[in-house]
């Protein structure tokens, strides 16, 4: 009987494993170098996120997208961000980022306040973009985590889209999820300035996808 039960507890086990996803094939951080696929033009597909506190933040962005793209400094990139709230404004900034590792550490001002981010990227569909990122709090302290999926196009298969979710249960993301719309905030890089809003209305501060 008992040996029986063992048989049984060993059976259920290995069907547990068998249908729980790979995570060490699904879940591959990128190092982060110049031949990195992370720059260039991305449009947010879906967010995941990891805490309650920041699920009013991404559910007030409508569209997202960024421009990646190495500087003139070693370790450093630049992102160019342009997020559209759902009072159907714009808002949009640049911000660099130093690249350690597997680790990128982005400081966002946005109309006069700071906020850090760790950003760590993973391997993906191609000509999409997967990346963790870390809120951190003024004394270093995690805020939580979101997780991104930005493709080219904004476009994404669903088989592609089951692999996110699988990655994103990997990295113990509840399965929650934000998908945005492929209404895109226009680039403003040309007229405006860093972190400045290209709507006159005012508006609460709301970080990239963030708070
Ligand atoms: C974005 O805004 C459009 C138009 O107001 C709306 O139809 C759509 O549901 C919104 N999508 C998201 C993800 O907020
Ligand atoms: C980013 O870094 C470049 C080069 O160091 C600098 O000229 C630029 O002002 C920085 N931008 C921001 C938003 O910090």
């Amino acid at each position: 009987m008992a040996a029986q039960q063992v048989i049984v507890l060993l059976a259920l086990a290995s069907l547990a494993v068998a249908s729980k996803p790979d995570c060490k094939e699904l879940v591959k951080p990128l190092v982060l170098d110049s031949h990195s696929p992370i720059y260039g033009k991305w449009v947010l597909h879906v967010a995941s996120w990891d805490d309650p506190g920041l699920k009013d933040d991404i559910l007030s962005v409508n569209s997202s997208w960024l421009d990646v793209s190495a500087s003139s400094e070693s370790g450093v990139i630049t992102i160019y961000w342009a997020d559209r709230l759902n009072e159907n404004k714009c808002l949009q900034g640049i911000a660099n980022a130093t690249i350690s590792g597997m680790t990128s550490h982005t400081t966002y001002n946005i109309n006069g306040h700071t906020s850090y981010h760790d950003g760590k990227y993973y391997e993906t569909c191609s000509n999409c973009l997967l990346s963790e990122d870390t809120t951190l709090l003024p004394d270093g302290k995690s805020k939580g985590r979101y997780f991104f999926l930005f493709t080219r196009t904004g476009a994404l298969e669903g088989s592609e889209l089951e692999t996110f979710k699988n990655q994103a249960e990997c990295l113990k993301f509840p399965s929650e999820y934000h998908f945005t719309s492929k209404d895109l905030c226009p680039d403003g890089r040309a007229t405006t300035s860093t972190g400045v809003k290209n709507t006159e209305k005012e508006q609460p501060e709301i970080e990239p996808n963030v708070q």
